[in-house]
């Protein structure tokens, strides 16, 4: 389940050299769930055919009202009433031009006035047309009007010469509807709660260039920040992995060691509903950090490294918790049901997340994972082995049941 999943969007084409990445996004928009119809004008047509998006969405394409056959439809009325989110992508400076006057001379422009769905407007035109007064003041026009619009990306135009006016490619045009979405949708789990999530494998500094580190890839706690922030959160992810793409409409703090994850955590814990501490955080540091790379001994002798302890998070946190929900994770490789109950106790967490690293497709680095959740006085609940989105999205609504982020 998405947030598109099953709804019904319109994209609206116009005849833009970037009227082909409509194909791309449409394509994204189905895969998350989505229903989608197409309305176009008459010029997109010569750039792609209405064939090509009738294929893609196996719905039949608007682009002439006055040809229709079905006597028991108006077309433009129908698609409008139908419509409940419009996307109008990419929207020529013409387009926005009649939709800032209320134009109506197309089938297009025809629908866009007669829906009242929430409208999304994503230009891209040549950067000298971008820039134009005209072009700005009915830009203008359409977010008085309650439209939301995508601003051009800057680059290579098709003119060969650099400026704004680009189409942002098709993830970064999905990302920014789906956060746009999210907030116009009042009625979501976790509308107005504050989620912050820990992720990847802490690093220990040895000396300047060597770190000690572990296998964790930060995918599950990453996953936990996307979900949250779908499910209407307000997320901030503490993250140890930089190299992991951030989730949209998340706000991301970059740490490195144990300590410093602490720090970041501490700082925000306060104003903090719910905690998922997915992070793998190491139990230990090196004694000494050296200042110069540290050198082979010259009779290459065995080096002894000296470990001391790193802060234990969670229970530094126990002792300051008030409203917060607090879930952890236990990655074991022996003992699993006992070792996470322990954990639980110990440091006060309303819900762990046990899993047995030793299996094949579970925790570290897969795309997979399967875990038993476990609460204070409740029965074990253990998931399938599944894709780690979906566990995320098991393991928040489980906290959601528990009422999570609304304890006095
Ligand atoms: C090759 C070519 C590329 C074009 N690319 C764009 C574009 O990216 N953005 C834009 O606003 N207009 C572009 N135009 C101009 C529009 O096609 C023109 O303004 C047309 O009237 C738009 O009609 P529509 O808004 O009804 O689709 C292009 C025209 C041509 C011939």
């Amino acid at each position: 389940m998405s947030i598109w999943t099953k709804r019904h969007v319109t994209v609206v084409v116009s005849g833009g050299i970037a009227s082909y990445k409509a194909l791309v996004l449409i394509r994204s928009l189905m895969k998350q769930g989505a229903v989608v119809r197409v309305a176009m004008t008459t010029h997109a047509a010569k750039f792609i055919t209405p064939l090509t998006f009738q294929t893609l969405t196996q719905q039949p394409v608007v682009i002439d009202e006055f040809t229709t056959t079905d006597p028991h439809h108006v077309v433009h009325v129908a698609l409008a009433d139908w419509t409940e989110v419009m996307i109008l992508v990419p929207a020529t400076a013409n387009l926005i031009a009649k939709v800032a006057n209320g134009l109506a001379d197309d089938a297009a422009t025809t629908t866009i006035l007669a829906t009242t769905a929430p409208k999304f407007v994503v230009p891209a035109m040549n950067s000298h047309m971008y820039v134009n007064p005209a072009t700005q003041r009915n830009l203008k026009q359409l977010t008085t009007d309650g439209l939301h619009v995508l601003t051009p990306a800057t680059g290579m135009l098709a003119e060969g010469y650099s400026g704004q006016g680009r189409l942002p490619e098709p993830a970064v045009i999905l990302a920014w509807l789906t956060d746009q979405l999210i907030q116009l949708t009042p009625d979501l789990p976790l509308a107005g709660r504050r989620v912050v999530v820990t992720a990847g494998g802490t690093r220990e500094a040895l000396d300047p260039v060597r770190f000690i580190t572990n296998r964790s890839s930060g995918k599950m706690g990453y996953a936990v920040a996307q979900v949250a922030r779908e499910l209407g959160a307000t997320v901030t992810l503490i993250s140890a992995t930089t190299h992991l793409a951030a989730p949209s409409g998340v706000k991301v703090v970059t740490v490195d060691s144990a300590q410093s994850l602490l720090t970041a955590v501490s700082d925000i814990f306060d104003d903090t509903d719910i905690l998922v501490m997915a992070a793998a955080v190491s139990d230990y540091r090196p004694a000494e950090l050296a200042d110069q790379k540290i050198k082979k001994p010259a009779d290459h002798a065995d080096l002894t490294l000296r470990l001391t302890e790193t802060p234990d998070i969670l229970k530094t946190l126990a002792a300051r918790k008030h409203q917060q929900y607090v879930i952890g994770f236990a990655a074991e490789t022996q003992s699993l049901l006992a070792n996470a109950n322990r954990k639980l106790t110990s440091k006060k967490l309303d819900l762990i997340v046990a899993n047995d690293v030793s299996k094949p497709g579970v925790g570290f680095n897969g795309d997979t994972n399967q875990v038993t959740l476990l609460r204070p006085e409740q029965q074990p609940v253990t998931t399938e082995l599944t894709t780690k989105t979906a566990i995320a999205k098991q393991i928040l609504m489980t906290a959601i049941a528990d009422g999570a982020g609304t304890q006095a």
